[in-house]
């Protein structure tokens, strides 16, 4: 799977990325009750401009990405200097406010993560196949202090239309299973159905409950 999302790096394939900053970051975002300050989680996050949004609410960025390809655009794309550190296995670079980590989400340590508060994943969850998503959700919940704020945004499809993917079907049932173990999970509105791929994106606020189960 690593092998997989290099190579669409590499060849350009990047058909998720989009050039403006998600509409429902923009409308959900200041709803959430998330701190001016607090660091913001993006798992899974390519070179999301969703981050310089949240950036440019106050939120310092961590951003967690396999493709080290990505990142190099993202910092390239992006103005102002950029500074290189090492962090265990990872590769960090931090531009402005944003921190982008190069290597697997799932090494990403408990103790790298003290200072997060809030989590925004986009097109995470559904880049990951059926197996790997219950363990996204607890390293997740591993990850957030119990009161920390999320927002997910999700894709599902009409039922019998599911396909293989990334990106996955992930039905709203689903969403709330796989977080309600550890996270309140509310739901807050559907997109219309793209036309040419029948996807329909949902949007979910989440608050991480305590103690771990
Ligand atoms: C569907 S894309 C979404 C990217 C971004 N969130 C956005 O909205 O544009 C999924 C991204 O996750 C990255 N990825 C896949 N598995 C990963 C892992 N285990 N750790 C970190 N990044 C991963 C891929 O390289 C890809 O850039």
């Amino acid at each position: 799977m690593a092998r997989e999302w290099l190579d669409r790096w590499r060849e350009g394939r990047i058909g998720f990325h989009r050039p403006e900053t998600h509409p429902a970051l923009m409308r959900h975002w200041p709803g959430l009750g998330v701190r001016p300050g607090t660091k913001v989680l993006v798992p899974l996050c390519g070179k999301s401009l969703d981050m310089r949004w949240l950036a440019r609410h106050d939120h310092p960025v961590l951003g967690i990405e396999l493709a080290a390809e990505a990142i190099e655009q993202f910092v390239a794309e992006g103005t102002g200097d950029v500074s290189r550190y090492q962090q265990g296995a990872f590769a960090i670079c931090r531009q402005g406010s944003v921190e982008l980590w190069a290597g697997d989400f799932f090494h990403f340590h408990v103790d790298q993560a003290a200072e997060i508060g809030a989590f925004y994943d986009r097109a995470a969850l559904i880049a990951l196949p059926p197996a790997t998503r219950q363990r996204y959700a607890f390293h997740l919940a591993q990850l957030l202090l119990p009161g920390s704020h999320g927002l997910l945004i999700s894709l599902s499809r009409a039922p019998g239309d599911e396909a293989s993917g990334p990106p996955y079907h992930v039905p709203p049932e689903e969403v709330r299973e796989l977080f309600a173990p550890n996270f309140q999970v509310t739901h807050l509105e559907d997109g219309e159905p793209e036309a040419q791929s029948g996807f329909r994106e949902s949007v979910w606020a989440l608050v991480r409950r305590g103690p771990l189960t």
